[in-house]
């Protein structure tokens, strides 16, 4: 059943971080960075005022991810960062503005990582662009479709015999024995710099936000993994200019490790589900070690979603939301659109409704993270219903 808790550790705005969890998002060559990969655009954001019948809210805005980098997701912000700062570190770079296309590593570095798709695409894409090798491990059960979308980049996928944790723990044990280098963008103990460098790379998404809709939002959905994305949404949205906006983290019932870390009275706890909603990017076991901290002081209500709510959602996205346009928004993607109709429609929502003032009055930001990722089973989805 779709659950939704309040936050009660939920800091009093300002919320502030001691400047070691939050330096690398002030960073000034964030979207520099990016606009040296020819592929970069900013996403669309489209504005729709007529859905009110259908969300209890008066105006959508709804960040559409599926045009990022023509890869289908937000995560190549996070990769294409972190593999330009970690190279920044170890030796003379050209400037973030002409990175990506001035940059010839000398050395033959193979970059790894643990992914449920969207990452390691990321990943992938970056060192082909780099001539670098990846070594990519996805859990079982991942769709084929996943898999190619990786392999087409040129690196080594490997299907590990468990769940998303299993192949983060595989992929450590196995950059450690080759000298490979783990981009992740989940962390733990003695393993934080590069995932915050990846948090930071998501900052670029939050900008084109704010630059396309003047900052007039009331409530942001997030769609929670390990829960890098909505660390950064909770820096973002605890500058002083945002510092109203109301934040609601989205996860499957069945791998709801951020909900369940809140109510473990705040200590970050295993997932106890099954890890195997279709929302795949949204399969993770364990919050991010350096994620945590954020989401924990920043966010104001913890949801949860079944997979017929990211269909529902998959399906009015494509049929055009009141006036809007059709959206491509795969499993993922749709999930915030779910867990706003979860919010406004069943019945035991009322007091996580009152907890973010969701009302016919509300401008609400959901993030589309993903579009058709997996054809197949997007087409699957939206033809049926
Ligand atoms: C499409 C999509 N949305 C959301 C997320 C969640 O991001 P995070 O793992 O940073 O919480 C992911 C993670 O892979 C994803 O692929």
């Amino acid at each position: 059943m779709s659950r939704a808790i309040v936050n009660p550790f939920r800091k009093p705005n300002p919320v502030t971080w001691d400047e070691s969890i939050v330096s690398a998002f002030r960073a000034k060559d964030i979207r520099d960075l990016h606009r040296s990969l020819p592929a970069y655009a900013p996403t669309p954001l489209v504005k729709t005022t007529s859905s009110a019948r259908i969300s209890g809210s008066a105006r959508l805005l709804i960040k559409d991810e599926s045009h990022r980098f023509g890869l289908k997701a937000f995560k190549a912000l996070g990769a294409s960062y972190a593999v330009y700062k970690w190279f920044a570190q170890r030796q003379a770079v050209p400037s973030a503005e002409r990175f990506y296309q001035e940059f010839k590593p000398s050395e033959k570095v193979t970059f790894c990582t643990a992914t449920d798709g969207n990452h390691g695409r990321g990943v992938a894409w970056v060192a082909e662009k780099l001539g670098l090798r990846a070594v990519i491990f996805m859990p079982k059960g991942t769709v084929k479709a996943r898999v190619e979308n990786i392999r087409i980049h040129g690196a080594d996928v490997h299907v590990v015999d468990g769940d998303y944790d299993a192949a983060v723990a595989l992929c450590a044990e196995q950059a450690e024995r080759n000298g490979w280098q783990i981009i992740s963008d989940t962390s733990w103990p003695g393993y934080q710099q590069i995932p915050r460098w990846i948090q930071a790379g998501y900052v670029t998404m939050f900008e084109e936000i704010h630059e396309q809709c003047e900052g007039e939002i009331d409530i942001a959905f997030i769609p929670g993994g390990v829960g890098a994305l909505a660390a950064t949404a909770a820096w973002w949205y605890s500058q002083e200019a945002f510092s109203h906006v109301k934040l609601v983290s989205v996860e499957p019932i069945s791998a709801a490790c951020l909900l369940e870390s809140i109510e473990n009275r705040g200590e970050p706890r295993k997932a106890s589900g099954e890890l195997n909603s279709m929302m795949a990017g949204l399969n993770c076991g364990m919050p991010s070690q350096v994620a945590w901290p954020l989401i924990q002081d920043r966010f104001d209500l913890f949801m949860t979603i079944d997979d017929e709510a990211a269909e529902a959602a998959m399906r009015y996205y494509h049929r055009g939301l009141g006036g809007a346009p059709s959206i491509e928004s795969g499993e993922s993607g749709a999930a915030t659109l779910g867990a706003l109709l979860t919010l406004s429609e069943k019945e035991g929502m009322a007091e996580a409704r009152r907890s973010v003032a969701l009302d016919a009055n509300s401008t609400v930001l959901l993030l589309n993270t993903e579009g058709a990722t997996d054809p197949d089973g997007w087409e699957r989805v939206v033809g049926e219903g």
